[in-house]
């Protein structure tokens, strides 16, 4: 069955850590190199809101390969793309393995200082 899309990349930009950690960033990186390489009717670079994961971003959901990824920055990106997105090639060193199912929302205290 046809699917609008090959690939759905959720990057949570709106939640309360991720926009701190620079997850915009690494979502217009993102989309840049998917612009470049002429790929935006087969992978779409999605904007989320919080994916309850917040502290271990940025955070980064690529679907339907069910692989989450976190502390993804821009620079990241490039090898995000020609990894796992490009390829389904496993970014291991930033491959998400939570503890848990579910919400893992770090306490405040562990938070990330925002950039100055
Ligand atoms: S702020 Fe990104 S997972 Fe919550």
């Amino acid at each position: 069955m046809a699917r609008p899309y090959q690939k759905l990349v959720f990057v949570c930009v709106h939640g309360r850590t991720c926009p701190l950690q620079g997850s915009l960033d690494t979502c217009d990186a993102l989309r840049q190199l998917v612009t470049l390489a002429g790929l935006r009717d087969r992978i779409r670079i999605v904007k989320s809101g919080c994916l309850a994961q917040c502290g271990h971003g940025p955070m980064v959901a690529i679907e339907p390969d069910g692989a989450w990824y976190c502390g993804v920055t821009e620079a990241d990106a490039e090898r995000l793309f020609e990894g796992p997105i490009l390829n389904d090639s496993p970014l291991t060193e930033l491959l998400y393995q939570p503890a848990s199912s579910g919400k893992n929302v770090l306490p405040p205290d562990r938070w990330p200082i925002p950039p100055l």
